[in-house]
């Protein structure tokens, strides 16, 4: 199993669309995907399930409140569970302070573990702090989706350094990519963006794909589905998320654990 986390510096970037929408696709590929959502806000309940904003998670986890298997909402696809954030703002930031949020964190990846996940994926708040600093540190790998805008070219390193500082302290996380988020592909100002960073860093470092911003993401919000699920054949946007989950099977060896049985697939039968 591994464990992936999101992070951004700030809000908005397209945190809990990437992972509502990557969780998604994960899950047609077949693997058993466990999406946790962290942010008190509560983006990924709010928008999966209306219901989801009242339904305890995460942090009714890290308060010994509850195991896993009561606090996981299946969804219409066997392989995808999700864990909404749980508890309200004032009580959830009260249990970020707490220094049992490690071991608690150590434990549910166990749990899911047990429960036969690949995949655990975590929905972040922005910044690489309190909370989210704790469960990056817990992952084994982090995905940084950066919006294309000029400020990326000051921000990117600065969540690099921050990471490298995390495994200077001791954590395993690795970087699985830099993933270019809204960009706009008319927009001088935002193609000149992703060009520079994708010269600034090692190729290595940033995923082939990007998300670009369209109006079918903010319906897709709305109606609090991926947006493969917006309309009975998905529009073009949603085989992108099928293209960053590929990537992403590569970049964090999830591919391998499945080679060892693969065999190539005939045509014909
Ligand atoms: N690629 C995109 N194109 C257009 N709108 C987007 C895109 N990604 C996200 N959005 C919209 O932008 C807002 C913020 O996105 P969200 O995923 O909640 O960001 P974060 O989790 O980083 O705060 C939401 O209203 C969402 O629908
Ligand atoms: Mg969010």
């Amino acid at each position: 199993m591994i464990a992936i986390s999101t992070a951004s510096q700030k809000g908005g970037v397209g945190k809990t669309t990437l992972c509502i929408n990557l969780a998604y696709s994960l899950a047609r590929r077949g693997w058993r995907v466990l999406l946790v959502d962290t942010d008190p806000q509560g983006g990924v309940g709010l928008s999966l399930a209306k219901s989801a904003k009242s339904r305890e998670g995460f942090y009714e986890f890290l308060l010994h409140r509850g195991e896993l298997p009561h606090l996981v909402i299946t969804t219409r696809l066997p392989e995808l569970e999700v864990m909404p954030a749980g508890l309200s703002d004032a009580s959830a930031s009260a249990v970020t302070m707490g220094h049992e949020a490690p071991g608690r964190i150590a434990d549910l990846l166990r749990a899911a573990e047990l429960r036969g996940v690949d995949c655990v994926l975590f929905d972040t708040a922005a910044g690489l702090m309190g909370m989210t600093e704790t469960i990056v540190k817990a992952c084994d790998y982090v995905v940084l989706p950066q919006q294309a805008e000029p400020l990326a070219i000051r921000s990117v390193p600065h969540m690099l350094e921050t990471l490298a500082r995390y495994r200077a302290e001791g954590a395993g996380v690795k970087v699985a990519g830099i993933l270019l988020t809204m960009v706009m592909r008319e927009h001088e100002m935002s193609l000149r963006v992703a060009r520079e960073l994708r010269e600034m860093l090692p190729a290595h470092l940033m995923f082939q794909q990007s998300i670009p911003r369209l109006p079918s993401f903010l319906d897709a919000s709305a109606l609090g589905v991926p947006v493969a699920l917006t309309k009975r054949n998905p529009p073009p946007e949603a085989l992108i998320f099928d293209q960053i989950a590929a990537e992403l099977e590569q970049r964090t060896g999830l591919a391998k654990q499945r080679e060892k049985h693969d065999e190539h697939a005939s045509l014909l039968d």
